[in-house]
């Protein structure tokens, strides 16, 4: 039988002041996160893939309270934690954590890796004082460190040695859901698939929950078993991982699958996978925010409302198209029949 969701974002917006307001007239904001409506299961992991500035990091951010939500709600195992009481976001803030990109600038410098590890202990008072030297020394071996790497500081550590520091730090809070935002983006490729393997054990061994953020749609293939894709704030499409990449709904997903070579190398990478950058938050296009970029649009796509949901057991997706409409990815095309531009 399915648990129940640990994690429920329920239209979730969170939006930012800026400067360049007209005095006396309504603020200017900038919706970095506009709607977004996300279930996290335990044990689950849920890719958040998107272009720079979509809001990833954002709603990140704001699922585990470090970002005041605008409009919406955040329910952590069945609490409302944002607009919720002190105690509510103190049991998120113990029961969550977060894994930065910056291996090196999420640790102290001054602190060697076993006393970066301890020094979680202690604050969370997770073990009585006897016993942190011997928890610290469990918890860098199940990041795959050896006991002697906890004696050096960062600058004697690699990247990824880093990184399972800050994993390390992570997993000291016991944490029932890990958001690790763009965590391997840093790091040599078989690095990477290091800290993949080690997200992929914890997953296992913990019935931990995460959230992996990533640009790189190749590594959420790997972890993940859903995925949503954001767009200008929004997620445009979710659903389970290999459904998406093989059969994706919304052309924006099909475009970003596009542009990983290593889905099928017997194919070109086409030159401009996805054409100039997406329009700033603060000048949204009406109707589907994707329209001026988008191959397939149409007139009722360049008007308001946005188009409504579609969805599918398991699978949702906001476009007007149907299903089979965005070319499938497992089929190899000829290069002169690919999906032409009306
Ligand atoms: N503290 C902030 N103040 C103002 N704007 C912000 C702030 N943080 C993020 N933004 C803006 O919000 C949008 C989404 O940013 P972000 O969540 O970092 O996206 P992503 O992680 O997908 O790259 C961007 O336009 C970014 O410039
Ligand atoms: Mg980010």
């Amino acid at each position: 039988m399915k648990r129940p969701p640990l994690m429920i974002a329920d239209d979730v917006s969170v939006e930012f002041p800026v400067q360049g307001g007209v005095p006396g007239f309504s603020r200017r904001v900038l919706r970095a996160v506009n709607g977004v409506t996300l279930q996290v299961r335990p044990g689950e992991a849920v890719g958040l893939v998107g272009e720079s500035g979509s809001g990833k990091s954002t709603l990140g951010r704001a699922l585990l309270g470090l970002e005041p939500v605008t409009n919406g709600a955040v329910s952590f195992d069945g609490t409302r934690v944002s607009g919720g009481t002190r105690a509510a976001l103190d049991r998120l803030r113990r029961e969550t954590a977060m894994v930065f990109q910056d291996p090196y600038g999420a640790l102290n410098p001054r602190l060697t890796a076993a006393q970066a590890v301890a020094e979680v202990l202690e604050v969370h008072r997770k073990v009585p004082r006897s016993e942190v030297a011997a928890r610290v020394s469990e918890l860098l071996e199940l990041v795959g460190l050896r006991p002697e790497h906890g004696t050096r500081r960062p600058a004697s550590l690699s990247g990824g040695q880093c990184q399972r520091v800050g994993i390390a730090r992570a997993l000291a809070v016991e944490p029932r859901l890990i958001v690790a935002d763009e965590c391997v983006a840093a790091l040599d490729v078989s690095i990477q698939g290091q800290i993949i393997n080690l997200f992929m054990e914890l997953r296992e061994q913990l019935d931990l929950s995460l959230i992996f953020i990533a640009h790189d749609l190749a590594i959420v293939r790997r972890l993940c078993d859903r995925v949503a894709v954001m767009y200008l704030g929004r997620i445009v499409e979710e659903g389970p991982t290999e459904q998406v990449f093989t059969d994706p709904r919304h052309p924006y997903t099909a475009a970003l699958i596009r542009a990983i070579p290593e889905i099928d190398p017997d194919r070109p990478l086409p030159a401009t996978p996805l054409d100039g950058d997406p329009p700033s938050p603060m000048r949204l296009p009406p109707g589907c925010a994707f329209h001026p970029r988008c191959p397939h649009a149409r007139s009722e796509c360049r008007g308001d409302p946005p188009p409504a949901e579609r969805t599918e057991p398991g699978r949702r997706w906001s476009c007007i198209l149907g299903p089979g409409t965005v070319a499938p990815l497992t089929t190899k095309q000829p290069e002169t029949d690919r999906e032409e531009t009306p």
